[in-house]
């Protein structure tokens, strides 16, 4: 397994993954826990320093133990870790002066080629990614340069004879497109031969959940979603019946949402689950209510009480699971404002934990979406499931705007239900980020048979997004959007008029709410 040390770069989760993506187990662990005895117990095959924050010139600035370099094993420094290589060597760094340099940079060869670099400056040059203030100025004994961009003379450098690798750039970002060849040549002359799993990674995650919670008892809160469900059925997977997850259903669920939740954990999975009822509170609590802003503020508190409420009727319980995942930890760190917000209050049941006296467990907290899903299909999760588009947390409330009623629920769960039909049917459904219906607050006058109709009017919204924070509408054909047209108006009373919504993200968002 290879060890990376991580001195505190916003990136360095992106090595995990460009190392999880070649099938390479590894593990990150903050500086200040690896000390000697660490070191000798975990054995790396292979070490990488990570990036950090920090200044190598300043008193007491993060170090690795000096032992590492004793171990006769692959070190990539990267960054901050290669400032941290030279500096901890024999060779000098200092302060900026005019050498920052941030953002997009071109690095070209020097010196011959070398393994770390096959397939590299195959067309003259490489597009790589800088962030750094400080700079190497003179490099360790026994090190050579084997690639210089115009402000970074020691952009990548090597001791060859004690495969000691330290590069000034980022090769885990996007905007090094050439990363993951890097890494793979770094991993291969370590003697990775690519053969780790995500049945691997369950397994480890399923051995750390054990030792975290031991027997004590965890409360996952279940909503239906990818990342809740995959965290409750490892969490299952790991401890069983020391598990209770709390459904807090909101009356604000699509169609058979509730029932197929309850069949599959409860029935299927075996689990134990308490599905809390709550529809007449929340759809009280709503009555008459149209501001958006009301609207989720009331939704979030009754969702916290209701939890709560469930939560401390079980007895014993010391965890609360999260299905928290590595973009949402960048996102708390790096963002205040913005819609993010909103959503994690929604997601981290506000200030829960630390009123119930309860600890956490993030077990997805490493991974992003895409293995989330991966993990969901090595836990046995249907495909079906798995590949579902995102929904909101406050439910159908978001996609009735003005007053929600029973009534338009209703005519909005069938709609809805007819809509993702026919794109399931028509094979769109995984090309599409999200799509559903909102019910529009107007009736308009329709004529259906010999007679008037009056009857609610509906949109349709399909976007296509890479993370929902920005979008685009989905273009389907006019044959599809007449056919569904029909459909609806046909199928679903109470809806006499559909439209299409094209609005992309900026400048509409995708809820209408
Ligand atoms: P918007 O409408 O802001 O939505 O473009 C972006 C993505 O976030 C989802 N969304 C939410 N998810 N709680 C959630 O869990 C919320 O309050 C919330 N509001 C929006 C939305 O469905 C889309 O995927």
């Amino acid at each position: 397994r290879l060890l990376i040390i991580d001195f505190g770069s916003q990136v360095t989760q992106l090595i995990a993954r460009r190392l999880r993506e070649l099938n390479v187990y590894c593990e990150i662990h903050p500086y200040q826990n690896v000390t000697d005895a660490f070191l000798e117990d975990f054995a790396p095959k292979a070490v990488i320093f990570s990036g950090g924050p920090a200044s190598v010139i300043d008193e007491g600035s993060p170090r690795p133990p000096q032992s590492v370099y004793d171990l006769g094993v692959p070190i990539l420094g990267i960054c901050y870790g290669q400032q941290v290589m030279m500096a901890d060597l024999g060779g000098k760094v200092e302060r900026g002066h005019g050498t920052a340099e941030f953002g997009r940079a071109y690095v070209a060869p020097k010196n011959g080629e070398i393994d770390l670099l096959f397939g590299w400056f195959l067309e003259g040059r490489e597009q790589v990614w800088m962030s750094h203030g400080d700079h190497v100025s003179a490099i360790a004994p026994g090190f050579e340069v084997y690639g210089t961009s115009p402000n970074a003379p020691f952009a990548i450098t090597a001791d060859l004879d004690r495969r000691f690798f330290a590069v000034q750039f980022h090769p885990e970002v996007h905007h090094t497109p050439n990363g993951k060849t890097f890494y793979e040549n770094f991993v291969r002359l370590a003697g990775f031969t690519g053969d780790w799993t995500m049945d691997a990674y369950k397994e480890e995650a399923i051995r750390a959940i054990r030792a975290q919670v031991g027997d004590a008892h965890v409360i996952c809160g279940l909503s239906g979603g990818v990342d809740s469900s995959v965290t409750a059925v490892l969490l299952h997977e790991a401890i069983g019946d020391q598990l209770t997850c709390v459904f807090v259903d909101h009356g604000l669920l699509r169609q058979n949402e509730a029932e197929d939740v309850v069949r599959m954990f409860r029935d299927h999975y075996n689990m134990k689950l308490i599905h809390a009822d709550e529809a007449e509170l929340f759809l009280g609590e709503l009555d008459g209510v149209s501001d958006p802003e009301t609207k989720r503020k009331i939704i979030g508190r009754l969702f916290v009480d209701v939890f709560q409420k469930y939560a401390s009727e079980i007895e014993g319980a010391a965890f609360l699971a999260q299905g928290t995942l590595y973009p949402d930890v960048i996102e708390s760190v790096s963002f205040s404002g913005g819609p993010s917000v909103t959503i994690k209050s929604h997601h981290n049941v506000g200030g829960l934990p630390e009123k119930m006296g309860l600890k956490l467990v993030e077990p997805l907290r490493e991974l992003f979406k895409d293995e989330v899903r991966a993990l969901g299909h090595e836990l046995g999760l249907p495909a079906s499931f798995i590949g579902r588009h995102p929904f909101p947390g406050p439910g159908l409330a978001i996609r009735c705007p003005g007053e929600i009623t029973r009534e338009k629920l209703e005519i909005l769960r069938k709609a809805d239900a007819v809509y993702i039909d026919q794109i399931r049917k028509h094979g769109l459904y995984d090309e599409i980020w999200q799509a559903f219906v909102a019910i529009l607050p107007v009736r308009t006058v329709g004529v259906m048979g010999d007679g008037r109709t009056y009857d609610y009017a509906c949109a349709l919204r399909a976007v296509t997004s890479v993370d929902g924070m920005t979008a685009d509408y989905y273009p389907f054909s006019h044959e599809f959007l007449g056919e569904t047209a029909t459909r609806i108006i046909n199928e679903v009373p109470g809806i006499n008029r559909v439209t299409y919504d094209i609005t992309s993200k900026p400048p509409g968002t995708i809820e209408w709410e």
